[in-house]
C-alpha cells in the first residue's frame, strides 16, 4: 500500500516538473463516446449554416464556401454547452487536479462565457459567467485558400479578447487551456506549441498591430524564434497547457477537416478580479 502511494507521488511530481518545464501536458480526459457527442453538437450548430441535409463534419470543406467559412469562424456563437457529466470527467481527472491544486492551492475552475472570454463584459457577477461554454474550431486542410482566418498565428491565451496583459511569472496562472481534438488526431492536424515559452515574460511590443484574430497574435520576427512541435494524440486525450505558452500558426496537413474544442478553465476564486 505504501508503495503504491509513493509510486503516485512520484507520478504527480514528474508530472509538475514536466509540466514546469514546458508549459503542457498530455491527458487522457475523455471517453470515445463524449468526442463522437461534442462532434454532434457541434455539426447540428454548424447545419445552421450549411443548410443541406447527409453531409459528415469531416467533410466540412467540401460543403463550405468562403462565405459560411468567415461566417462560422467570425461568429460569437462559436461554442457548445457541455453538460455536467462533461465537467465531472475534467474535475475528477487526477493529473487535471493535481495540477490545479499545485498552481491555484484548489482545484475549482469556470467555463466561462463568450462574452468574458472575448473581453466584452464588466460583470464579475459569478453565475453570470459560470455558462461552460465551449468555443470549437474548424480548420479545412490547408490547400483550400479560406483556411486562413481559422487557424490564427503563434499567441498566448492570456491576451484572449483583446486584453492584453504581461504575464507576472510569480502569479500562478489565470486559466489553463485544454485543447481537446474531434476530427484529426496525428501530427498533420494537432495544435503546435512551442514547449518553455510559458516561462517568458513576452513583450507586448511584439504583438501584431491591427490584428484580425481574437487573440492578438505575435509578430513574425518574435516568434520564428522558437522551436514549435506537434504531437500524436489519441481519442479522449487532450493538450492542456499555460495561458502563457506560445501556440498556433497550426496548418491543417491532413485531408480532412480538423475540429476541435478549446476548453478554458479559469481559477474559480479569481474570475471577478482577473482585469
Ligand atoms: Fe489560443
Amino acid at each position: 500500500m505504501k508503495t503504491k502511494s509513493n509510486n503516485s507521488l512520484k507520478n504527480i511530481n514528474k508530472d509538475i516538473e514536466f509540466y514546469n518545464k514546458n508549459g503542457y501536458l498530455i491527458i487522457k480526459v475523455f471517453k470515445k463516446e463524449d468526442i463522437n457527442s461534442f462532434e454532434n453538437l457541434i455539426k447540428s450548430k454548424v447545419d445552421k449554416v450549411i443548410k443541406k441535409k447527409r453531409w459528415k463534419l469531416k467533410f466540412y470543406h467540401d460543403h463550405v464556401n468562403k462565405k459560411n467559412n468567415t461566417k462560422l469562424t467570425k461568429t460569437s456563437k462559436r461554442y457548445i454547452n457541455v453538460n455536467k457529466k462533461i465537467l465531472n470527467r475534467i474535475k475528477k481527472n487526477k493529473k487535471i487536479s493535481n495540477l490545479l491544486k499545485f498552481k491555484w492551492s484548489h482545484s475549482n475552475f469556470v467555463i466561462p462565457d463568450q462574452n468574458y472570454l472575448l473581453g466584452k463584459t464588466n460583470t464579475t457577477n459569478f453565475t453570470r459567467i459560470n455558462k461552460n461554454e465551449v468555443p470549437f474550431r474548424i480548420v479545412v486542410p490547408y490547400k483550400k485558400k479560406y483556411s486562413i482566418s481559422a487557424a490564427p498565428p503563434p499567441h498566448v491565451d492570456l491576451n484572449a479578447g483583446k486584453v492584453i496583459k504581461s504575464n507576472n511569472r510569480n502569479k500562478s496562472p489565470i486559466c489553463f487551456t485544454l485543447w481537446t481534438p474531434l476530427i484529426g488526431f496525428s501530427k498533420k492536424y494537432t495544435l503546435q506549441v512551442a514547449p518553455g515559452s510559458h516561462r517568458i515574460r513576452h513583450p507586448i511590443n511584439r504583438i501584431e498591430k491591427n490584428s484580425k484574430y481574437i487573440s492578438p497574435v505575435f509578430e513574425k520576427k518574435y516568434y520564428k524564434k522558437f522551436k514549435f512541435r506537434r504531437f500524436n494524440l489519441k481519442k479522449g486525450e487532450a493538450i492542456l497547457f499555460d495561458v502563457n505558452l506560445i501556440h498556433g500558426g497550426t496548418e491543417n496537413l491532413g485531408e480532412q477537416s480538423r475540429v476541435n474544442l478549446e476548453f478554458r478553465l479559469y481559477n474559480q476564486n479569481r474570475i471577478g478580479l482577473s482585469s
